[in-house]
């Protein structure tokens, strides 16, 4: 994968394909490998760009990254690397990736010209969530990426999810690194609500979730599509938390829809 040097830090990601620029988030604690199935898709016709995020996959491990921010900051250091500072791009992410993509809007809205929120929720965390992430901070500092790959996996994909690519999942988060994935556990802990943010979000957006998601559930995805005035809502029948790995097929398709409806 290549690399570029974003705000001091080695940033790889994928940059496929050509036409419309595509950037995607992935979700906590995986990388952007997650996105496998969208770039052999989408890079058809589109340019999909999808980054591991500090701290993650082959990108630099930074221990301390005190915001989301930093996270969205770097994406748009990114893009401008890649040649895109002028132009809009498609931003989608995914859970986590959703949060980031919130924090990019509040501080780069203008580069966005449609807008991808799967299985993610506008709301920050409770002070019960915010424990629980400093919990699971200290449990991946203490014992390591499996130890999150064992608490997080029964809620990451639906119970009918194949054995295989429940391992590809496994995977993804034990390659992870423990000071990477404390540190955004910490970052998303401190996450504004996104909430009033939402009324003001104009471009094409499409908001996706499974139809069993766990972690972020249907609920979350109805009040945000209700919230964004030009949003459509898709819900993936049979689909857990990461309806981009267990429904690949239908999630490209909203995906193509969006980009069909909406202008760069
Ligand atoms: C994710 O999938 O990114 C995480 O589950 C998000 C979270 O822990 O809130």
């Amino acid at each position: 994968m290549p690399t570029a040097n974003i705000n001091g830090v080695q940033i790889a990601y994928r940059d496929e394909g050509t036409g419309r620029p595509i950037l995607l988030i992935h979700a906590f604690p995986l990388r952007g490998a997650m996105w496998e199935g969208q770039i052999a898709a989408l890079a058809r016709e589109y340019r999909v760009i999808a980054p591991d995020l500090r701290g993650f996959g082959t990108s630099q491990i930074v221990p301390r990254t005190s915001s989301l921010d930093q996270y969205a900051d770097d994406l748009a250091g990114l893009l401008d690397q890649l040649g895109l500072g002028p132009e809009r791009v498609v931003l989608g992410g995914l859970s986590m990736g959703g949060y980031i993509s919130f924090a990019f809007l509040r501080r780069h809205h203008e580069r966005v010209s449609a807008l991808i929120l799967a299985d993610t929720r506008s709301q920050s965390d409770t002070a019960e969530g915010k424990q629980g992430r400093e919990q699971s901070a200290r449990l991946a500092e203490e014992q390591g990426p499996r130890a999150i790959a064992d608490q997080m996996l029964p809620k990451l994909l639906s119970a009918n999810a194949p054995e295989q690519l429940r391992a590809e999942v496994r995977h993804m988060i034990e390659s992870n690194n423990r000071a990477g994935i404390a540190a955004a556990l910490r970052a998303m802990a401190v996450r504004p609500d996104s909430t009033p943010l939402l009324a003001t979000i104009a471009v094409p957006t499409l908001v996706i979730v499974g139809a069993e998601d766990a972690f972020t559930p249907p609920a979350d995805a109805r009040a945000m599509h209700t919230a964004i005035s030009n949003s459509r809502l898709v819900e993936l029948p049979g689909a857990g938390h990461l309806s981009n790995l267990e429904a690949p097929e239908a999630f490209n398709a909203a995906v193509g829809q969006l980009l069909d409806s909406s202008v760069a």
